[in-house]
């Protein structure tokens, strides 16, 4: 097989069994609570939701929202990538004639609300969300009508977190999905995350106590990551060396397996985050960086941020009270550190980059 052949072919989906069970048994009761899925970066929750979204049942109905796909700035930008208006036209061209929220209950999946587009530029109009709230429960009540379960999915929900209508989105948005879910059952609502800051502001947000059910999709295991390996003809040694460099992160694993030259790829990788850190480093030594937590803008201290990653040198984990919210605020957002809320631990974002940690550790003489 020639390089060109061995990037004609993706890789499928691997395992993740036990996490789609856990889901697969949310979808089975009455929805009652939000469900927030978080990870690290580039664990595999967008694969895993869109995965388990196409081998669904015919009885769901899953309304699936990627708010990554284009920039969103505004309300307006946000009402775009929630509606579909174009379903109307669709229908015309198929010549069916059902209004269409009948005719969403037909649907599999929807990448958007279709919505009538005389509709859709009302609330288009309106500065208040409430219209399109009403218009959102009434669809889902129309698949209800039809005997089905209509899902909610929305992913990086945190692109969302600081928008302003009349005061915060995000809470008028959680107050309609208590109503969804705790109130009037009527759709599981789930809402994904790689921003684990965000995550953690919503843990400790009180309109959401009990309200909210947190799961962790997390990096493979080891076992897994090694059959996931096995299983693309890796032999055991390098098996070995993938785990010991890159854990069981799946998007790394899957570049190991497409690399040529293996051990130049893992040199490469460690490089790469090592050069990058650096650069993070001297930038907040040398010049006057900052980060906005809660609206203030705080300086960052270099010796606090290396007494951080400092206590990265002897174990993995670390936590949560272990590290200052302005060092931990800006590890997670230069996507360095991951911190798990649930568990309130704080960890590398993969092996890898705590590997480069541990180099940079040694190169700094103090
Ligand atoms: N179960 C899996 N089987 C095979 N490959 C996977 C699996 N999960 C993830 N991957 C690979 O890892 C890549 C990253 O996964 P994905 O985009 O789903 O992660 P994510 O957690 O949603 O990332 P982000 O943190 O950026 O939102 C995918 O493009 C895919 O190549
Ligand atoms: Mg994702």
């Amino acid at each position: 097989m020639n390089t060109t052949e061995k990037f004609d072919y993706d890789i499928e989906f691997f395992d993740r069994e036990r996490e789609k069970q856990e889901i697969l048994d949310i979808l089975k009761v009455k929805p009652q609570l939000i469900n927030f899925i978080y990870g690290p970066i580039n664990s595999g929750k967008t694969t895993l939701i869109t995965n388990l979204i196409k081998n669904l049942p015919d009885n769901y109905v899953v309304f699936y929202i990627n708010l990554r796909q284009n920039p969103i700035s505004t309300y307006k930008d946000f009402l775009e990538e929630l509606f579909d208006a174009e379903f109307e036209e669709a229908l015309i061209e198929r010549k069916i004639t059902k209004a269409i929220p009948d005719a969403i209950a037909d649907l599999k999946t929807a990448f958007g609300i279709p919505i009538p587009s005389k509709l859709f530029e009302r609330i288009f109009s309106s500065e208040d969300p409430k219209s399109a709230f009403r218009y959102l429960l009434k669809i889902m009540g129309k698949v209800k009508e039809y005997n089905k379960i209509p899902v909610l999915i929305i992913d990086e929900l945190q692109v969302i977190g600081d928008l302003k209508v009349d005061g915060k989105l995000i809470y008028k948005l959680f107050n309609f999905f208590i109503a969804l879910t705790k109130e009037l059952h009527i759709c599981h609502v789930f809402a994904l995350s790689s921003d684990s800051l965000f995550i953690e502001s919503i843990y400790s947000e009180a309109m959401l106590d009990e309200r909210c059910r947190y799961l962790l999709i997390d990096d493979f295991d080891e076992q897994t990551a090694k059959k996931f390996l096995e299983k693309h003809n890796i032999n055991r040694e390098s098996q070995e060396l993938a785990w010991n460099h890159f854990g069981g992160k799946p998007l790394l694993l899957r570049k190991f397996i497409f690399a040529a030259n293996k051990k130049e790829f893992i040199a490469d990788e460690i490089l790469f985050r090592k050069t990058q850190l650096k650069t993070m480093l001297n930038k907040v030594r040398e010049l006057n960086v900052k980060v906005t937590i809660d609206k203030e803008e705080l300086k960052i201290e270099y010796e606090a941020i290396i007494k951080v990653l400092k206590k990265f040198k002897g174990s993995e984990v670390i936590n949560t009270d272990e590290c200052d919210e302005i060092s931990k605020t800006f590890f997670v957002n230069k996507n360095i550190l991951f911190v798990d809320p649930k568990k309130g631990l704080i960890r590398p974002q993969s092996r890898i980059d705590l590997l480069a940690i541990r180099e940079i550790l040694k190169e700094i003489k103090q």
